[in-house]
């Protein structure tokens, strides 16, 4: 398959905040190939969008942001970059769509504007060839009648179909990488379905590999190749989407999914189902972040934060994990 397209390597994030400094994602690894479907769960707070936006590099030039690591994007390494050479990569290497689309349009341009402008951004065509492409995207993600549309503003249109037109926006210069950040988490039930089988049909035909972060394990089932679940800023638990969900190892996975009676055809289902609260990033506890809601800590888990540890491609910072394929999993990791 060559090289991955994305490889994030002990990627940490420390915000300045006015109670200290506040680790919001710690020593997060992943790589994701090309055309393939990651899906990132976690709940509120788990870092999710600070990962996301710092491998776009959207965080680069933030005093506040405290960043270390590597993201390797297709080679090229995203952190080291000028904010001139970020913004060229924004839109033909990767493309992010947001939860709420009115943050990503200006009520006061039309539909038109905004795409002719995502267009001539990295493309040097005539007006009218911009406009022949706003249309073409229109048509490609669903939206009818893109002659009338094109004229409009976004307060004219639905809430799907505004995220329709921000999709459109992020697709325009064919990215590599789509990130989707809780994409549909502000639309009703039945327009979440249609974003989300959109996506799907585009990643197949566009070929291009997508990152969809949700707190909604609906969302995922069935629609991402691996899954990554996020906890108190790090990953806990990864593996190809079957086994995540046939087979949790991490008690927090697994609780998740225990606490979910369907996954199928539930893409309203919330993250939200565990007692407890999330820890403090400011002040993490120092063994495992999940202890005080975990119904398998022991002693050592207080003392000992978990590392990630792979068995195969199915990694698990845990040192009880729940059906571990290896008998000994716990013990390589527990005992000490
Ligand atoms: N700009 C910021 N300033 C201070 N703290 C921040 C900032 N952005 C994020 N955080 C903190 O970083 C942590 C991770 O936030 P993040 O937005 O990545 O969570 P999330 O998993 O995306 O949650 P949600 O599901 O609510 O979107 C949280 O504790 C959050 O309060
Ligand atoms: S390390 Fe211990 S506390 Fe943490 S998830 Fe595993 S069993 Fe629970
Ligand atoms: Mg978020």
């Amino acid at each position: 398959m060559g090289r991955p397209l994305l490889v994030v390597e002990n990627l940490s994030a420390v915000i300045t905040t006015g109670r200290g400094p506040l680790t919001a994602v710690d020593g997060v690894s992943l790589s994701l190939d090309r055309g393939e479907v990651l899906g990132i769960v976690g709940e509120s707070g788990s870092g999710k969008s600070v990962l996301a936006r710092t491998i776009m590099g959207l965080h680069c030039s933030d005093p506040r942001f405290a960043l270390s690591g590597t993201v390797k994007l297709d080679g090229r390494d995203v952190l080291g970059l000028e904010p001139s050479q970020l913004r060229a990569m924004w839109g033909p290497e990767v493309g992010m769509v947001f939860q709420d689309p009115m943050t990503a349009l200006n009520p006061v341009k039309r539909v038109g504007t905004h795409l002719v402008e995502a267009v001539r951004k990295h493309q040097q065509v005539t007006r009218r060839d911009a406009v022949g492409q706003a249309l073409d995207l229109l048509d490609m993600v669903g939206i009818p009648d893109p002659r009338r549309r094109i004229n409009q503003f976004p307060h004219q249109l639905s809430g799907g179909m505004r995220q329709r037109v921000v999709i459109a926006m992020a697709l325009a210069n064919r990215p590599k990488l789509l990130i989707a950040d809780e994409p549909t988490t502000a639309l009703d039930v039945t327009v979440q379905r249609q974003i989300l089988d959109l996506l799907d049909r585009l990643r197949g035909e566009l070929g291009m590999a997508v990152i969809m972060i949700s707190h909604d394990l609906g969302v995922v089932a069935g629609r991402t190749d691996r899954v990554a679940v996020m906890y108190g800023g790090e990953i806990v638990e990864t593996a190809d989407a079957r086994s995540l969900f046939d087979a949790p190892r991490h008690p927090y996975a697994s609780a998740l999914l225990a606490a979910i009676p369907s996954l199928k055809g539930a893409p309203h289902q919330r993250l939200a189902a565990i007692d407890g609260t999330p820890p403090d990033l400011v002040m993490p506890p120092s063994g495992c972040r999940f202890a005080a809601r975990c119904d398998a800590v022991h002693d050592d888990c207080r003392v000992q934060p978990p590392q990630l540890i792979f068995d195969g491609t199915h990694g698990t910072a845990c040192h009880y994990p729940v059906n571990p394929l290896i008998s000994t999993a716990s013990n390589t990791s527990g005992d000490t």
